[in-house]
């Protein structure tokens, strides 16, 4: 996502600019070129040695440094930059940024950038909560700078409150987002994840090998794009950012409850939950106790979530499907995209490595309602959903006559 990408980020002076050394490493991995610039108080907390070395480029420090050869320190990393984010953003420097004032190089950038900006706020939970600080904030805001909001939690003096730098995950997010073209801007998606879960009795379930992360890369993708996304999950260990409104669910009843809900007023349902076709026909309210050899447990069949989708479907509706198989792959897909009325089934052969369940990558086959098949290659899920992305996109622009 970050690839070629050009970052400027500017660290001030709190406890957290400890955490700026992971997320400029991260940037750096994801392909960004990261220029660092750290205001003295900055320097207290965490060295331009480590950033320097992180960033692979050197770290500025001084409004008037000597021998600075490329021209105007300040106005080259506040303009030949794609964006500019400010790392922790302490109640100082947002209260200097929204009154015009540049005294040092962080402050001067921020009122020389041409691009946009990101602040990360940090601070004790006092002094965020401070009306001075929240109407700089709501004054930045206007001016079209952005925030992630700080989270919740212990602070570094002792309190608990609203104050912690947010989670290096959802700052990485928000950098990605204000670098995406917002494509999907407008569009409601709804999409569903991972496995569900049909309880036996009090300590047991019956469930599969969906690991989730197909469907967290197709919501993750949307939103990146501007879409409005919310998340039908079944029980996973992944995390979604904040910007996704998230629906946990454990049966596939419940996921169809949740689906249901939220169907008719999306433009585009992506089904890439696992949902189990059957569950217990009885859950026992206490453990089941070991007696015979063998045991039978009788099931029933669950809800055929997409198929009721399919029925439902609306005009300007996109549904995609996904199917998952170990044989007969063309087969099945053929056969689950007309029976489920989809525009795009994404089947996947399981049994191939670097496809299916629990892995980073997916091999996929593109199965479209006129009958083409389109084979993808092995890539990472986060590519994959946005291939699959792009298609439904097209699909839907077609369908309401757009190009
Ligand atoms: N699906 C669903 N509700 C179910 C079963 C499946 O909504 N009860 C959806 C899945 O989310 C997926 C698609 O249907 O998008 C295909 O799921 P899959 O398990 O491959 O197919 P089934 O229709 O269940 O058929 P089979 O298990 O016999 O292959």
């Amino acid at each position: 996502m970050l690839t070629g990408k050009k970052i400027t980020v500017g660290i001030t002076g709190g406890i957290a600019a400890y955490k700026t050394a992971d997320l400029v490493s991260s940037l750096v991995k994801a392909g960004a070129n990261v220029r660092v610039a750290m205001t003295s108080a900055a320097q207290k907390f965490i060295t331009p040695l480590t950033l320097e070395t992180l960033s692979g480029n050197p770290v500025h420090t001084d409004l008037f440094p000597n021998g600075f050869a490329g021209g105007v320190l300040h106005i080259d990393l506040a303009q030949n930059t794609d964006l500019l984010i400010i790392v922790p953003a302490t109640a100082n420097i947002i209260g200097k940024a929204a009154n015009g004032i540049a005294d040092d190089l962080v402050s001067t950038l921020l009122m020389a950038a041409t691009c946009p900006v990101l602040f990360c706020p940090a601070m004790n939970v006092a002094m965020y909560n401070n009306p001075i600080l929240q109407l700089n904030i709501g004054k930045l805001k206007e001016y079209g700078c952005h925030f992630v909001e700080p989270s919740i939690g212990p602070l570094a003096c002792g309190t608990t409150g609203k104050g912690r730098l947010a989670e290096l995950a959802e700052i990485v997010y928000n950098i990605e987002q204000m670098l995406t073209p917002q494509d999907l801007a407008g569009l409601r998606v709804l999409v569903t994840a991972g496995p569900t879960r049909e309880p036996l009795d009090p300590v047991r379930y019956l469930t599969n090998r969906s690991s989730g992360k197909m469907g967290y890369a197709l919501a993750k993708g949307a939103a990146l794009r501007g879409a409005q996304v919310t998340l039908v999950s079944g029980p996973t260990n992944l995390n979604a950012p904040n910007a996704i409104d998230k629906i946990r669910v454990e049966t596939a009843v419940e996921m169809r409850d949740a689906v249901l809900k939220h169907s008719d007023h999306s433009d585009l349902i992506i089904k890439a939950a696992a949902v189990a076709d059957y569950g217990p026909m009885e859950i026992s309210d206490h453990k089941i106790k070991k007696q015979a050899d063998n045991m039978s447990i009788p099931l029933q069949k669950n809800p055929d979530i997409l198929g009721e989708l399919g029925t439902r479907k609306k005009d300007q509706q996109v549904l995609v499907g996904f199917a998952a198989e170990t044989h007969n792959l063309e087969r099945y897909a053929q056969s689950k995209l007309e029976k489920k009325n989809l525009d795009l089934l994404i089947a996947n052969d399981v049994t191939l490595p670097g496809a299916g369940f629990d892995c980073n990558t997916n091999i996929v086959r593109i199965f479209w309602a006129d009958g083409t098949i389109e084979p993808l290659s092995k890539m990472a899920k986060e590519q994959v959903a946005q291939e699959i992305l792009d298609r439904a996109i097209k699909v839907l622009r077609a369908r309401r006559g757009e190009n």
